[in-house]
């Protein structure tokens, strides 16, 4: 596996490969690899012959400075995690690197960015948009592969390929979950062990949420219902909970047929921010 932490020596890199007529992947990362991570580079490498993966905690999408600080950074074991799944170059680069300038450009998803994470992070999706685009203009992907924990950046990143003719396949895969239901994720390094024992109660309120759906419960009531779910456990602080279209990810009043429905949840455990959701279609 090679390691990169210029841009110039990942962009020569990708340039050789695709002229040589090779099929490129992407897996871009924030690092604190986990096996919904690993997924995505396995399945990277049963598609393409050069798999990029890139590991950097972009700091131009974390709205809150200490939840940056405090993001788990574990370059040593991810490297090691990396080759065995089929990733063939790892890119690495420092902040210097990726933002030799602050960047003026600025993103507007509209609505979709008005919701859920969008509107309780302000800005989080125009560090995403620009810190991919500028991925994927470094590497040049054919794929790029994303999971599905991060329902509304899947959004937000298919509207950023289309709106600028990225020349590229997105590939979503479905959030891996612990035996316990909880969603994996980076930050779950974080929880105390006495967090970590209430930490599955927010996929169990999905579960149940989901069914009420399917049972044909209207979109506020199951919405009341989850947030009071989670505000039975002390530890949680629920910062959201939408029933929402999986499409265009607005709340929705009723159902309709033929339209998926999102659950999307956000809640503070312990100081640490979890989000999740499921699809009901
Ligand atoms: O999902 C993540 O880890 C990050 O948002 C991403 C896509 C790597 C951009 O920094």
């Amino acid at each position: 596996m090679l390691l990169f932490t210029t841009a110039a020596e990942l962009r020569a890199y990708a340039e050789a490969e695709r002229c040589a007529g090779r099929r490129l992947g992407l897996v871009p990362t924030m690092g604190a690899l986990h096996e919904g991570h690993l997924q995505l580079v396995r399945a990277a490498a049963a598609a393409c012959e050069v798999v990029i993966v890139s590991i950097f905690v972009n700091p131009t999408q974390f709205n809150n400075p200490e939840d940056l600080r405090l993001y788990p950074r574990l370059p040593e074991q991810d490297a090691a995690a990396l080759a065995p799944a089929g990733c063939t170059a790892l890119f690495m680069p420092a902040v210097a690197e990726m933002y030799p300038q602050p960047t003026v450009l600025h993103f507007d998803f509209g609505p979709l960015e008005r919701v859920m994470e969008g509107a309780h992070r302000p800005g989080h999706f125009n560090g995403v948009a620009t810190v991919v685009s500028k991925l994927f203009h470094l590497a040049r992907p054919h794929a790029a592969y994303f999971g599905q924990k991060d329902f509304q950046q899947v959004a937000v990143v298919r509207q950023l390929v289309a709106d600028l003719s990225f020349d590229l396949e997105l590939i979503s895969y479905p959030t891996i979950r612990e035996a316990d239901g909880l969603a994996m994720s980076s930050r779950n390094a974080r929880l105390t062990p006495t967090a970590r024992a209430v930490a599955p109660l927010l996929h169990r309120v999905l579960a149940q949420a989901a069914l009420r759906v399917q049972g044909g419960v209207g979109p506020a009531e199951v919405q009341q219902h989850a947030l009071a779910a989670l505000a039975q456990e002390p530890q949680f602080t629920p910062e959201y909970f939408e029933v929402a279209d999986a499409q265009t990810l607005q709340p929705i009043m009723g159902y309709e047929a033929g339209r998926a429905v999102v659950l999307c949840v956000a809640a503070h455990l312990s100081g640490v921010r979890l989000i999740d959701n499921v699809v009901v279609d």
